[in-house]
């Protein structure tokens, strides 16, 4: 019977009869014996495949290389080599897809190579631990919001909405670009677009999220967002997946906590439901950091950590306070220095808060208005507003988030300021029943290259979108 190598592995009776399929990762051969060890993605061990070469015709064991796919029956045996606790004894081996010239070769690749090969990447070692955490802290981000009473929330992707007032969209349009229609001052005529307006992929479900929290009660989205800026960074995605709750009668402390607890949460369950992936990806880790000669903490050790410290909290003023007092701001070790209240914070400043100074995830709160988006609640002190970021190590800005401006004059002046049009529907949440609500927005691929190591947002998300790149 066909069975998944996981489950051989976990409740394979020694002795009983088996098939098993998968890919050969390596093969040995002497005159008695050939070795394969073979992966079907199911976990992150191989199963070894002991046969006797004479049993195989000669073409086909030439066949029998890295990549190709096989199906073997035989018996599961204990095993004598110190890697498995049992093997599969084959009596009969089907090839199922030669490889010849398969570009994958049975040693450590680079990344960088890797990435010139996203669609094969899969079959490595690094990358099936990758997604297989990755899927793994998924399925949490559902579990914990549905038995917290939260909703889940299908967000357009397509909107007329520029969320985040930055500007940075990827225009959506049937329009012939060759022959596009135009306004008598030349600008394009969007009326003739397949909507009748402008519009553009999501870059966030926020808006959406904020009026069905307001029928709901608490929801979350969870999708794909877009953003075409042009930050060729080891952190930024061109399209990349966000968690967003929504929590009417919510207020900043409340998203804060409920910040806390899912982080903590989604790092508890993959230490306990990935503990192979995360053992393989600590190791390469390590050997890394040998190489590099740089001592950092063990992934391991990283993730534990993180789950039992309190995230340390700061408002905006007073990190400004710290951060032109630092050593490193005094002696010009920093691109941005830093200078003035006002100034928007620098992945350097976010990272020297957390690395140096704490020494574990800050909480950044109450940012000053002009560096915010519109629809972050006014503090008192009419400057700032009632905003968090959430900052890792090694990461920076993991989440942002804020308690949301309730009171439709001060919205209004914050649209006006802002130049924020057309959200005439946004605006009916605050015109009936208003209610304060807060959320946040959680950047997944930056929580997967978190808790795997990886050093490249593009190593945690298949097939990566960034500038100037579209693999396929
Ligand atoms: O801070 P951001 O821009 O917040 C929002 O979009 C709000 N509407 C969220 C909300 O309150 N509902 O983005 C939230 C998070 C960031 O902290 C970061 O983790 C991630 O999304 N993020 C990116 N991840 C990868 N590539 C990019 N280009 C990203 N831009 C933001
Ligand atoms: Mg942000």
């Amino acid at each position: 019977m066909y069975r998944k190598i996981k489950e051989l592995l976990q409740f394979g009776t020694v002795g009983s009869a088996i098939e098993a399929k998968g890919w050969i990762r390596t093969k040995r051969i002497n005159k008695q014996v050939i070795f394969l060890t073979i992966n079907d993605g199911s976990c992150q061990q191989n199963l070894q495949v002991v046969m006797a070469p004479s049993a195989l015709p000669k073409t086909l064991l030439n066949q029998l290389i890295t990549g190709a796919s096989i199906v073997v029956s035989g018996n599961l045996v204990a095993s004598k080599g110190s890697n498995q606790l049992v093997e599969l004894h084959g009596s009969q081996l089907t090839l199922l897809g030669n490889a010849p010239d398969y570009p994958l070769q049975p040693k450590a690749h680079s990344l960088e190579f890797l990435r010139t090969w996203p669609h094969l990447r899969f079959r490595t070692n690094t990358f099936s631990a990758v997604f297989r955490i990755r899927h793994a802290v998924s399925y949490a981000i559902h579990h914990f919001f549905h038995e917290r009473g939260f909703f889940y929330l299908h967000t357009p992707i397509i909107t007329a909405a520029d969320a985040e007032g930055a500007g940075e969209l990827f225009r959506v349009t049937s329009l012939n670009i060759a022959h596009l229609p135009k306004n008598l001052d030349g600008s394009i005529d969007f009326r003739e677009d397949f909507f009748n307006q402008a519009t553009n992929l999501t870059v966030s479900g926020q808006l959406a999220a904020e009026a069905a929290a307001m029928g709901l009660g608490a929801v979350y989205t969870f999708g794909p967002t877009f953003r075409a800026e042009n930050s060729n960074t080891t952190r930024h995605l061109a399209e990349f997946w966000m968690v967003e709750p929504e929590v009417a009668f919510d207020n900043l402390e409340d998203t804060i906590a409920l910040a806390e607890a899912l982080l903590k949460c989604l790092l508890d369950y993959v230490l306990k439901q990935c503990p192979t992936e995360l053992d393989f990806l600590n190791q390469r880790l390590l050997n890394y950091s040998k190489e590099q000669d740089r001592a950092e903490l063990p992934l391991l050790e990283r993730l534990r950590f993180v789950l039992a410290e309190p995230f340390a909290r700061i408002t905006y003023t007073e990190a400004i306070a710290l951060l032109k007092e630092a050593e490193s701001n005094k002696q010009g070790k920093f691109v941005y220095p830093v200078t003035d209240w006002g100034m928007d914070l620098q992945s350097e400043h976010e990272r020297y808060l957390v690395e140096h100074h704490f020494k574990r995830p800050v909480v950044i709160t109450d940012y000053p208005k002009d560096i915010k988006a519109f629809y972050m609640r006014q503090n008192d002190d009419g400057k700032t507003v009632a905003a968090m970021d959430v900052l890792f190590p090694g990461i920076g800005e993991i989440i942002g988030g804020s308690q949301r401006e309730e009171r439709i004059d001060y919205l209004e002046k914050a649209m006006q300021r802002t130049s924020i049009q057309d959200l005439n529907w946004y605006l009916d949440t605050r015109r009936f029943g208003t209610v304060s609500h807060s959320g946040f927005g959680l950047g997944l691929d930056r929580l997967i290259l978190f808790i795997t190591g990886m050093e490249n947002i593009r190593d945690v998300i298949p097939f990566p979108r960034t500038p100037g790149h579209v693999p396929c």
